[in-house]
This record gives structure tokens, sequence and C-alpha cells, in this order.
């Protein structure tokens, strides 16, 4: 059946919902952006003719809210036929899912995979005659061609590489990401500096395992080197990086931070457990010994460095002692921050398949357990640098309290603090007054 295209008067208006990690939310960019080269403005959900959800299936939890969604989306289709409903991204990707959309949720228009979002602009054309579902099996090329980004605000989020080699046995974003393909470094120098040009002056470089950067790319070129030439750019201030895998992270790459002075001294280095048997389990690659190793080498390059990390809880198999010993390696390593997770099981991954299964309300006392500790160290931490005299790259005002200004330190902790709108861009001296668990309140020293 051939649907009518709206007559519709006012211009055409887009509204996306993002789900997921950072590299999503920059898809959920290039998305936009191939809309806005339609022509199409952002708006409300109530208003927006074209709906897009960019999906997560990392946990199961993400993936029932997102369902949830997609069914309440209906609701603006009833009540205003031209609405065209799209989904794509990460839970599309996995067998099965695509079909049971369309068996399911018949009223979506587009449904679309992670490998072929740039083919947008062509799907919302088609679905006037029917439904449109295309998902793609496997990675293409490194698409380039993506819309010209427009910059919001001082900092950016830019993809260095996509899809991860690593397998880890709980995680299902090798099977919907594909494999590691690392954009060339001349791509993404010529983003940064696009970037900057409009007034971004921090960015954050982004990767499943940033840390594998070059690898895939037939010459020599590694993630050190790509952190020196991101450097050179002028007006840049600060370069931030996430994610790297432990296993991964080379002296070389320890030299470079702490030799680049953009590079901010922060680092995000997923641990997920401190049992050996766990993390053999988990296939992440290294022992607690090495790991430990690791903090030790970072920390005598950069002693003021921040160090944040992810956790699961309840993996199968994970004993009272096995938990003991992610406790322990916290008390030890004593992360700044700990991003905790309920272990979720995925089908199609190697874990979901094993027989020991963690109960239910025992993984939510062992996460209690943790979330305590860390809370204690993490405001231990911030209460450490309370009389320090913080650079801090102004943001502009905070969203609590508007008459004051908000903005970061090197180590990526929120400060607020009394300033002035025409210092948004700029690093300014904040003496640390108050410490609080999430953020720092301070007094603009110097400009
Ligand atoms: N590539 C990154 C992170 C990817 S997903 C890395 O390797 O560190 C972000 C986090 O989600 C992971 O670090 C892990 O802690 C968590 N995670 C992944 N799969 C999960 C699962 N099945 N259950 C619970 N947490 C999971
Ligand atoms: Fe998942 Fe492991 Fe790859 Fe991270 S490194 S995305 S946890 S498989
Ligand atoms: Fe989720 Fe996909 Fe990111 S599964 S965490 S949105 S890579």
């Amino acid at each position: 059946m051939l649907r009518s295209r709206p007559v519709s008067e006012k211009k055409d208006t887009y509204h996306i919902l993002t789900y997921g990690c950072q590299m999503n939310e920059r898809d959920t960019e290039s998305l936009a952006g191939f809309l806005q080269q339609m022509g199409y403005t952002a708006s409300t959900p109530e208003e927006a003719r074209i709906l897009l959800i960019n999906t997560c299936c990392v946990r199961e939890s993400a993936e029932r809210k997102i369902l949830g969604k997609l069914g309440e989306l209906r609701k603006y289709k009833l009540v205003r036929p031209e609405v065209v409903i799209g989904i794509g991204g990460c839970m599309v990707q996995q067998p099965g899912m695509s079909e049971r959309i369309r068996k399911e949720y018949p009223y979506v228009d587009i449904v679309f995979g992670t490998h072929n979002l740039h083919q947008l602009p062509r799907m919302l054309e088609q679905c006037q005659f029917g439904q449109v579902v295309e998902v793609w099996d496997s990675e293409g090329e490194v698409t380039e061609n993506l819309p010209e980004r427009k910059a919001e605000g001082i900092k950016a989020h830019v993809t260095i590489m996509y899809g991860c080699n690593n397998f880890c046995s709980y995680c299902i974003v090798p099977h919907v990401r594909g494999r590691e393909r690392s954009r060339a470094p001349e791509d993404v120098i010529r983003e940064v500096q696009s970037l900057v040009a409009q007034g971004v002056k921090e960015v954050t470089l982004l990767g499943q395992n940033v840390n594998a950067y070059g690898k895939d790319l037939n010459r020599q070129v590694s993630f050190a080197d790509l952190l020196r030439i991101v450097n050179q750019v002028e007006g840049l201030k600060r370069i931030r990086f996430t994610t790297s895998h432990p296993k991964d992270f080379s002296l070389e790459l320890i030299a470079a931070m702490a030799e680049l002075d953009k590079v901010c001294e922060q680092i995000h280095l997923p641990v997920q457990a401190g049992s050996n048997r766990i993390l053999a389990a988990m296939n992440r690659g290294y022992s607690r010994e090495q790991y430990m190793e690791l903090i030790g080498q970072i920390r005598r390059a950069m002693p003021d460095v921040v160090l944040t990390t992810d956790l699961i809880v309840g993996f199968p198999g994970e004993t009272e002692e096995d938990f003991a010993d992610t406790l322990d390696l916290i008390e030890k390593v004593r992360y700044d921050n700990a991003f905790t997770f309920l272990y979720s099981k995925r089908s199609g991954t190697p874990a979901a398949e094993f027989a020991e299964q963690v109960d239910a309300e025992i993984k939510k006392a062992r996460f209690q357990r943790l979330l305590q500790l860390q809370n204690r160290i993490s405001l231990e931490h911030n209460q450490a640098i309370i009389g320090s005299v913080q650079e801090v790259l102004v943001e502009g005002r905070s969203k609590t309290n508007k008459e004051l200004m908000t903005g970061r330190t090197r180590g990526n902790k929120i400060v607020v603090f009394a300033g002035a709108d025409y210092q948004v861009g700029e690093i300014v001296s904040v003496r640390i007054d108050e410490a609080r668990t999430w953020t720092l309140l301070g007094t603009m020293v110097s400009k």
C-alpha cells in the first residue's frame, strides 16, 4: 500500500532517543546530521514527524526499556498518522531481533543496524512505500562521508575506531558492533580541527578499546602516535579518551600521556573483577597481578592520575571469596569512581551458557556493598584535594545553581564556583574549598 507523504505546513522535524554508551551518542549526532542535511529540524517527541530510537543491548534492562518505549511511540502515530518511526543500533543487530520488531511492532517504518546508519536518508525515502528492514550482518568499510559535524558547546566526542575484537565472555558488543576498524589518522585530525574551528576546546577520543587503535590499519600508527598528532592541534586545550583495555595499555602510551600537555591525567580502566578465576572466565586477558602492576606503572609516571573503572557483580560462578577479591582490589587501587553493573545474561555470549548463574538477591546485596565501599573512597579522594588549586576548564552555568559556573579539573571532576559567562572555554585556577561525593566546590583564584 502506498502511504502518502504528509502535507505539512510546518518544516519537517525529528526527535532521536538515544540509549547506551558515548559511541551511540556520537552515532546519534551523525543520524541528526543526515536529517539536518535533508532539511529536518530537531523537535520534541510530541511534535516530531520522524521519531528514531538508537538502541543499546549491553544489559537486558536496556533492552526491556527500549521495547517498552517502542510500544509507547505508537500513540504518536495513532493521533498523527504521518509520523515515521525508526529503530536502529546495537539491539537491532542481534539475531532474530529485526524479525521480532517486524512482527510485534508492525507500525515501525524503518529498522536498521549498526553498520548501515549512513543509509538512513535512502531508507526514509523508501519507507513511504512500505516498511524498510535492513540490517547488515557484517561491517563494511569505515564510512567517512558522514555529515559535517556541528559543535555544540566546548566539548565533543570523536570516534577513532569502531567495533571490538576482545570477546569478553559476558559481552554482546563485539557481536553487534563487529570487528575493530580504525579511522585513518588524517580523518580524525580533520574532524578535530573542524570542531576546534567551531569553538570546541576539549575532545574525547572514543572506541571500545582505544589502545588497539591502528593495529588494523596498514601502516605504522599506534594510539600513542595518534595522541601526539591530536596534541598538536592548535586551539585545542584538552584531550581525553575512553575506553582503555588493560591488556593493551602500553608503556609507550603511559609515556605519551605523561609527556603531552593537552592529554589529561585521567584514565577509565575497566577491571571488571578482582579475582583471577573470574577474570579468566571473563576472558579479559590479564590477571589481577598484571592489572595492579599496570596501575603502579601509571601512578609512577602520573602521581595525580584520576582512575575510574567498570565492575561486574555476580558473574556466573562468582563466590563470596571471588567477590572479596574484588573488594580488596578496589581498596588497593582506590579508584576515584567506579561504574558498577549487575551481571546480565546476554544470549549468544559464552557466559550465558555457564551453569552457575548467581542468585539475583546475592547479586543485589554484593552490588550494595561495592557501592558503599566505592562511595566512601570517592569522597575521600575528593576530600584529599581540598585546599589545592586546580586547573578548571569552564563549561557554563551550573545546572543546580544558575548563579554559579561549572567546569572540570584535568582529572574530570566537576567543580562549581563563582565566575562569569565570558570564561566559558577558558582554563581558570580554582581553589577547592569543599568536597562532596560527586562534586567539588571552590573559589577562583586567578583567571
Ligand atoms: N569496551 C568497554 C566497555 C563496553 S560496555 C570495555 O571493555 O571496558 C561497558 C561496560 O558494561 C563494561 O565495561 C562492563 O562492565 C559492562 N557490561 C558489559 N556486558 C555486560 C553484561 N552482560 N552484564 C553486565 N555488565 C556488562
Ligand atoms: Fe565488551 Fe570486552 Fe569488547 Fe569491552 S573489551 S566491548 S567489555 S568485549
Ligand atoms: Fe550499548 Fe552498543 Fe554501546 S550495546 S554500550 S550502545 S556499543
